[in-house]
């Protein structure tokens, strides 16, 4: 049982809806794991109102937040500092105290990397597919031309938002690596064998059937398949893929660490083993049902 003291201190998720994050559950767990005097708890603020709720958690001494929908964006005007990766992608998803106000932080780019890395995919030198072109996607398109990909795809429902997307990452890069098609496109790929994160709802529960290519064909060249989803655990996109011979990831790991790394960020002095994150994604299965 978690203990509340007059010690203890606050962090929280901002956004809304937040009702079924699953952040508290894995941040109230890191702190009982690691003996740190913290509560995690969600705060429903409505769009419009996030400079008076930051404002307002600063003045109360709340001590490191998360944020998600609808103010990942809208929350960078109200912060001291920005690190690169969140400056980058035009988006805040966790904010750590300071004498003088928030620093914001993304780290969902290195959640990411962090679970890709722990299935051993390789990110430099090959030639990845991005589906859709959203806030999503730009965390991810930043991450793969970050790492040195060879090559991106950018396949979107909306060819304008593909074509602003692969600008970014072209501008990022100062190179032309990115290239905007639409979704039904797939079979202008040039290439042999790719590996493809898939960013969109598209197949995300309760309309698990629905898949952003429906065409198999396009699965015969997929090397890794990496879905943001993670309910269903496996999504109709990494089916495909599976039934094709590749590897799949699904988007647990993504949240999983996006999650430690900002408990880091609030308490960087404190060691999380292995064995507590094995813990940590075995409570979020659970939670899912999976487990
Ligand atoms: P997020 O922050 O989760 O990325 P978002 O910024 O609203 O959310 O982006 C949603 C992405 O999913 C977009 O690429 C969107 O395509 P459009 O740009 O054409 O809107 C894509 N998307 C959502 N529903 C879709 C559908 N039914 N079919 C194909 N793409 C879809």
């Amino acid at each position: 049982m978690m203990e509340i003291s007059g010690a203890t201190k606050v962090c929280g998720l901002i956004g809304d809806p937040v009702d079924h994050s699953l952040s508290p559950l894995m941040q109230n767990y890191y702190a009982q794991s690691t003996g740190v005097d913290q509560v995690y708890v969600t705060f429903q603020v409505k769009k419009g109102n996030v400079a008076t709720a930051i404002n307002g958690a600063y003045n109360l001494n709340v001590k490191g937040m998360n944020v998600t929908i609808p103010h990942k964006q809208e929350v960078m005007e109200t912060l001291v500092h920005i690190d690169e990766d969140a400056s980058a992608i035009g988006a805040v998803n966790t904010l750590v105290r300071d004498a003088h106000g928030y620093r914001g932080y993304n780290t969902d780019a290195k959640g990411l990397f962090r679970g890709m890395q722990e299935e051993g995919i390789i990110i430099e030198g090959k030639t990845w597919v991005v589906l859709g072109a959203g806030g999503a996607a730009k965390a991810v398109a930043y991450l793969l031309a970050k790492k040195n990909a060879k090559k991106i795809y950018i396949l979107n429902r909306t060819l304008e938002k593909a074509q602003e997307l692969s600008d970014y990452v072209n501008g990022y890069k100062n190179v032309e690596i990115a290239v905007p098609l639409l979704l039904a496109q797939w079979n202008c790929l040039e290439e042999d064998i790719y590996s493809v994160v898939q960013t969109t709802s598209v197949g995300m529960h309760p309309k698990v059937k629905a898949c952003p290519i429906e065409e198999q064909e396009f699965y015969s060249k997929v090397e890794t398949a990496v879905d943001l989803i993670y309910t269903p655990k496996e999504t109709q996109f990494l089916k495909r893929a599976k039934q094709e011979g590749a590897c799949v990831m699904n988007g647990l790991s993504m949240l999983l660490y996006q999650g430690l790394e900002a408990y880091q960020l609030w308490n960087p002095e404190v060691l999380v083993t292995d064995d507590m994150i094995q813990e940590a994604k075995a409570l979020l299965m659970k939670q899912l049902g999976e487990a």
